[in-house]
């Protein structure tokens, strides 16, 4: 693409690190679009990408490795400023004549470097960054660069004595022994920034308000006169798509909204009054809490639960939407996470359909196209987009909602009855963590209901009614997670609260797991 808001762009070749996908995130806060590819990139894909810089991530390989990923030769032939992370440092350093030796004992977790040399460092990239005292930074290595390559000088040391960071002195080439990107370093996110607009002179182009006058013109000459369907979920992708699409489309956007009885209490009505009533949307609401209970009797295994409300589903919109005349394409959520595979560092999966968009084979039958115009954010840039876009602040910060909703938050079989004590007692969770100011500061938060009755005392008499579980936690990436460390006065006042207000509730609990060995869901 040669678009102004793609007009310089960042390539990012992933070796497999874990942080790939953050070192992205750095660059685009620092204003600039950037992709990841595999490190298997071919110099011909490179070259036509006209990356204004490149970075090489990290990964858990040894450059000595048989069969290790190796550097493409169009990376250095190109004469664009190159920054190797880790691995790419080694590669750099390989490819340029130096030595990578195994270390004795690997370097792990927190660090400090300093500076090396009194003239060093003149590049751009480290002067005023690193000082001559300790500086804090992040390392993951056992190898170590053993001699930097000739022409190239050390700008950095570990408290070991070990290469912490080198430059070339001729050319635009860095290397970092530790992980800029990773909040534990100090001021990294600024070395990133640095890199990209002090050495390669981005000038932040990327910008919410630029994504969206691209977007808006790029869905118009997408989609013509055709007319766009989208399921709505509540989630923050969809209202961000919906909210896109209208604005480029107006009267030829359809949504769709399924109520498959396992929502949070006033969910549907708070979608209709944000897309139908203010934004002037049309929004078909499909009340189909029936249809999908009825399928859920008797079922207690929890995929098999995903796999039936996924299933059915695909069912109520594909009914739905074959009754709009003239669709041709459906609309998405699909966001950058979505499109990369991070697990295990590959890249460049690109077919992935969202499982709680899941309308998967649904394209095929009905013929239609797919737009995903969030397809290149990543999910802050998503929320930006969204703000920008007049949507309420409730509904982009809210915490993510999984698709099968209350249904894998009712332990066992789903009932109607469950489903309502449960929407109740998360309702109220949710109100006093809104009015504490505290949900701001978890990632996710939620009930769940456990089918056993334990027995209570009410007044002169004794209960016997079921138990509500909560659950918080604080996470970035939601793969690991802490439970969220409630104040006591808080938890308090919401278990009385629940057990005072809501019918069929005599117990209350908090769970005290972390992910792992737990899971954010109970199901
Ligand atoms: P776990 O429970 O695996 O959850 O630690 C990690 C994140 O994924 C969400 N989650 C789901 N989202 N469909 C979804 O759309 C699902 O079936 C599903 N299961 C878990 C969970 O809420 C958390 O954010």
């Amino acid at each position: 693409m040669t678009d102004a808001l793609h007009s310089e762009k960042f390539l990012i070749l992933d070796y497999g690190s874990q942080y790939t996908q953050i070192i992205a995130r750095r660059i685009r806060e620092s204003g600039s679009y950037c992709e990841i590819h595999p490190w298997s990139m071919e110099d011909q894909a490179i070259r036509a990408f006209q990356p204004l810089g490149i970075i090489l991530s990290g990964g858990h390989r040894s450059v000595y490795d048989a069969g290790a990923p190796d550097l493409r030769p169009a990376i250095l032939d190109l004469g664009v400023p190159v920054l190797g992370i880790c691995y790419g440092m080694h590669l750099l350093t390989r490819a340029c004549g130096g030595q990578v030796h195994p270390s004795d004992k690997r370097e792990y977790g927190g660090a400090e470097i300093r500076a090396e040399g009194p003239s060093w460092p003149p590049s751009s990239l480290f002067s005023g960054w690193l000082g001559t005292s300790g500086h804090r930074v992040w390392m993951s290595h056992g190898d170590h660069v053993a001699q930097v390559p000739p022409g190239f000088a050390v700008v950095a040391v570990s408290q070991g004595g070990l290469v912490a960071a080198f430059a070339s002195t001729s050319r635009p080439i860095f290397g970092v022994q530790f992980h800029p990107e990773v909040d534990h370093t100090e001021n990294g996110a600024d070395l990133i920034d640095r890199f990209v607009r002090q050495v390669c002179g981005a000038h932040g182009l990327w910008t919410a308000t630029g994504f969206i006058e691209h977007e808006i013109a790029a869905i118009r000459a997408q989609v013509g006169s055709d007319h766009v369907v989208l399921g709505l979920s509540g989630g923050v992708d969809s209202a961000v798509t919906a909210a896109l699409a209208h604005r480029a489309l107006g009267e030829q956007l359809t949504c769709i909204f399924v109520d498959n009885g396992l929502l949070r209490l006033h969910e549907g009505e708070e979608v209709m009054a944000t897309f139908a009533r203010h934004m002037g949307v049309k929004v078909l609401s499909i009340r189909a809490q029936d249809r999908f209970l009825g399928r859920l009797v008797g079922v207690s295994d929890p995929e098999k639960k995903r796999r039936i409300i996924g299933h059915t589903f695909i069912e109520v919109f594909e009914e739905e939407a074959g009754k709009i005349s003239g669709v041709r394409w459906l609309a998405q959520g699909t966001i950058y996470p979505d499109v990369i595979e991070s697990a295990g560092g590959k890249t460049g999966v690109a077919t992935n359909i969202k499982s709680h968009h899941n309308v998967g084979g649904l394209p095929e039958r009905m013929g239609l196209k797919l737009l995903e115009p969030l397809r290149e954010l990543f999910k802050d840039e998503v929320r930006r987009v969204g703000l920008e876009l007049g949507l309420p602040g409730e509904m982009i910060f809210r915490h993510p909602f999984p698709g099968p909703g209350l249904g894998v938050r009712i332990l066992g079989e789903v009932k109607k009855e469950f489903a309502d004590i449960l929407r109740q007692a998360d309702h109220i969770y949710m109100e006093e963590l809104h009015q504490s100011g505290h949900y701001q500061k978890i990632a996710q938060a939620f009930a769940v209901f456990l089918p056993v009755k334990s027995v209570g005392v009410m007044g002169d008499g004794r209960t016997y009614e079921y138990v509500v579980a909560l659950r918080a936690v604080a996470t970035r990436d939601y793969m690991t997670a802490d439970w969220y460390p409630m104040p006591l006065e808080l938890l308090k006042k919401i278990s009385n609260r629940i057990i005072n207000e809501v019918q069929g509730i005599n117990r209350v609990t908090y769970d005290i797991t972390s992910k792992p060995p737990g899971t954010i869901e109970w199901e």
